[in-house]
């Protein structure tokens, strides 16, 4: 149980109390600065989904939900009005991180977080306000979703990684107790 706090916690609850007081320090600022300031000055919240967001995620559904909270969140605040911040949702699939761990290192759907950071700043140059980070994610979203064959192959791949992380860290939280002990 304390884990799935935990997700939600910082997944859900911070991003919420984050943005809600990044945007009203920012809009606070805005409002004090000059007009040229504010013809220029346009802030940017860009908000960490997943593609587990968008998807079944077993093995790890509070964080697969926590993420569909997030994209939710954007899709909404993208439709209020905020002159000068703009929102953007970031959806990758999997990145060469400690989160990922559990993933041989030659998996064909691992980008570096380079390769996700310079893919995602050029999707938002051109406008793009829901950014996959990487081609070859954005393919296999795309892939997943609109075509059936995929789609089970995506899920089916999704199941068995996320029960490799899962039984990694109940390994790694088996030896942190015992220590504790
Ligand atoms: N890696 C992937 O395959 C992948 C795919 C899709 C989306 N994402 C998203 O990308 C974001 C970054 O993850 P990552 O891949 O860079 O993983 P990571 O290397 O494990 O980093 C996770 C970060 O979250 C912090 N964190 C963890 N629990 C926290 C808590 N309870 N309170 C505050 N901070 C906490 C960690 O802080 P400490 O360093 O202090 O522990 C660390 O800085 C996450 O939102 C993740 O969901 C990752």
């Amino acid at each position: 149980m304390p884990q799935h706090n935990e997700v939600v916690n910082t997944n859900c609850l911070g991003t919420v109390l984050i943005t809600h007081g990044v945007m009203q320090k920012y809009c606070f600022l805005i409002q004090r600065a000059s007009r040229m300031i504010k013809r220029n000055r346009r802030a940017l919240v860009l908000f960490v989904g997943s593609i587990l967001g968008t998807m079944p995620s077993p093995y790890a559904s509070t964080y697969g939900a926590s993420k569909a909270f997030i994209h939710s969140l954007v899709s909404s605040l993208l439709r209020e009005k905020y002159p000068s911040i703009k929102f953007a949702v970031l959806k990758p699939m999997y990145v060469k991180t400690r989160l990922s761990s559990a993933l041989p290192p030659e998996h064909f759907a691992l980008a570096t977080p380079e390769q996700v950071v310079e893919s995602t700043i050029r999707q938002l140059e051109k406008g793009q306000c829901c950014c996959a980070g990487y081609w070859r994610h954005g393919l296999i979203g795309a892939a997943v979703r609109n075509l059936w064959l995929a789609g089970k192959i995506g899920e089916r791949m999704v199941k068995r990684w996320n029960r490799a992380a899962e039984n990694r860290l109940n390994r790694y939280n088996a030896i942190k107790n015992t220590r504790k002990k």
